[in-house]
C-alpha cells in the first residue's frame, strides 16, 4: 500500500487528477472506475481544466460510475448521474468512449444488475477503480455487513449514510433507502484501486481501515489485501496513518 499524504484539498485534488491521467488516460482502451461525494469534486474540476487545455483526452477510455440511488428519476439533479454530468462530462470535450451508469429507476432492478455486470465484464475490468470513504467505512455502496464475494447488487443505505445526505435531500426522510452499487467483488478485481479522503471527519475510519482488522464491519478494511492500492488523503484526514 502507498500512502501519500496532502496539505490540502487543493494538492489533494490535482494530485488526484494527475494520477487518474497516469493510470488511465494514457494508455489507450483504459477502463477506469469513477466515485461520486464531495470528496472527488475538486479532482473532476482539475481533470476538466487538463482536458480544457487539451493535455489530457477520455475520448478512448471506457468510464464506469460506482453506484447510483434508486427510486429517483434519471434526470432528478441528486442523482450521481446528474452529478458526473454537472462536474466533469459537461466540461469536457470530446467525451469518454463509452460511460456506464446503472439507471436509478430500471425497469427490472435485477436486469440492471446483471447488465452492468455483463459490461464491467466485457470490458475486461477495470485497470483502476477510484474511490472515497463513507465515515462507516462504505466503499461505493458497500455498506458494513456486505459480503465481500458480491458483484453488482441493490444496496440498503445504511441509516448513518442516508442522515449524511440529508440536507442534500432537503430532509433525511426524503433519502433514497436504496441503490445500485458495484460489490466488493468488483472492486477488488480492479487493476489498482485509488483512495481518496479529505477532512477531519474521516480520520477515523481510515485509521480503522487501513490499520484495523480486516472485517466486513468497515468495508474499505478489504482494500489492505488489494495489491495495488495507493492511498491518497489530505492531512486532516491521514492525522491517523502516517
Ligand atoms: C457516497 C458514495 C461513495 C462516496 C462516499 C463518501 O454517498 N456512495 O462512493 O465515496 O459516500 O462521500 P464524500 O466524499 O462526500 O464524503
Amino acid at each position: 500500500m502507498d500512502v501519500i499524504v496532502k496539505p490540502d484539498y487543493r494538492t489533494l485534488s490535482e494530485t488526484a487528477a494527475r494520477l487518474v491521467a497516469r493510470w488511465s488516460l494514457v494508455e489507450p482502451g483504459s477502463v477506469v472506475m469513477l466515485p461520486t461525494g464531495n470528496t472527488p469534486k475538486g479532482m473532476y474540476a482539475e481533470l476538466a481544466q487538463l482536458a480544457a487545455a487539451g493535455l489530457i483526452d477520455f475520448s478512448s477510455v471506457t468510464v464506469f460510475s460506482l453506484d447510483e440511488y434508486l427510486d429517483l428519476p434519471e434526470d432528478d439533479e441528486r442523482t450521481f448521474r446528474r452529478y458526473m454530468m454537472r462536474h466533469l462530462w459537461n466540461k469536457i470535450s470530446p467525451g469518454p468512449a463509452a460511460w456506464h451508469i446503472p439507471s436509478s429507476r430500471p425497469a427490472d432492478v435485477q436486469a440492471e444488475c446483471q447488465a452492468f455486470d455483463r459490461k464491467v465484464a466485457e470490458s475486461g475490468g477495470a485497470d483502476l477503480a477510484v474511490l472515497g470513504i463513507g465515515e462507516n467505512g462504505h466503499i461505493a455502496f458497500n455498506e458494513p455487513g456486505t459480503p465481500w464475494d458480491r458483484t453488482t447488487h441493490v444496496a440498503e443505505l445504511a441509516p448513518q449514510s442516508r442522515r449524511g445526505e440529508a440536507e442534500r435531500f432537503g430532509g433525511v426522510e426524503h433519502v433514497p433507502k436504496q441503490a445500485i452499487t458495484v460489490g466488493v467483488k468488483t472492486i477488488m478485481r480492479a487493476r489498482r484501486v485509488l483512495l481518496l479522503a479529505s477532512g477531519e471527519a474521516k480520520a477515523e475510519v481510515l485509521y480503522r481501515a487501513l490499520k484495523g482488522p480486516i472485517t466486513t464491519d468497515v468495508p474499505a478494511s478489504v482494500l489492505q489485501l488489494h495489491p495495488q492500492l495507493t492511498v491518497l488523503v489530505e492531512r486532516a484526514a491521514g492525522a491517523h496513518i502516517g
